[in-house]
């Protein structure tokens, strides 16, 4: 079983969206039993729905979704997953300080696993949630790639 959490700021446009599209790649290579996916925020409103722009294009892009409620990144997350994936390189420097560093080697940055050292486009000021859905569908099926060959 490997274990993901995807992780932005809020947790309710750009890691939900991850989590959601790899869910569904994980779906259609029928590993959907090996996986535990699930998605935080290092500063989120704790509760608050996933934003109507991800919902939007989630259902666009016909990848299923379920309703859920923003979460807060725990301490006691890094030793529950596996892999602790940032959306943005800020992600990645709140997500260290909020596990007490990174002794382990389990934190990643999403697009570095498609070789680009970026940040996922972040849609809270632009509303352009079909960028950020392109990247999150690069780096979810890099992501998956790697970890098939693992
Ligand atoms: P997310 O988007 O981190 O992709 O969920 C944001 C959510 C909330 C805020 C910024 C980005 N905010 O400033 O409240």
């Amino acid at each position: 079983m490997t274990k993901i959490v995807f992780v932005c700021l809020g947790n309710i446009c750009r890691s939900p969206m991850a989590e959601f599209v790899m869910k569904h790649l994980v779906a259609a290579a029928g590993l959907e039993k090996d996986f535990l996916i699930e998605s935080a925020g290092c500063y989120p409103s704790i509760g608050t729905p996933m934003s109507d722009g991800t919902a939007h294009e989630l259902k666009k892009n016909n990848v299923p979704f379920t309703r859920r409620a923003s979460k807060l990144l725990l301490e006691s997350d890094y030793k529950k997953f596996d892999y602790l994936i940032g959306l943005d390189r800020s992600n990645v420097r709140d997500m260290k300080e909020i596990c007490g560093g990174d002794p382990d080697g389990k934190i990643f940055l999403l697009m570095d696993f498609a070789g680009k050292h970026r940040d996922v486009a972040d849609p809270w000021y632009t509303d352009d949630y079909a960028t950020t859905y392109d990247d999150c569908l690069i780096g979810c099926e890099a992501l998956l790639d790697f970890l098939k060959r693992s």
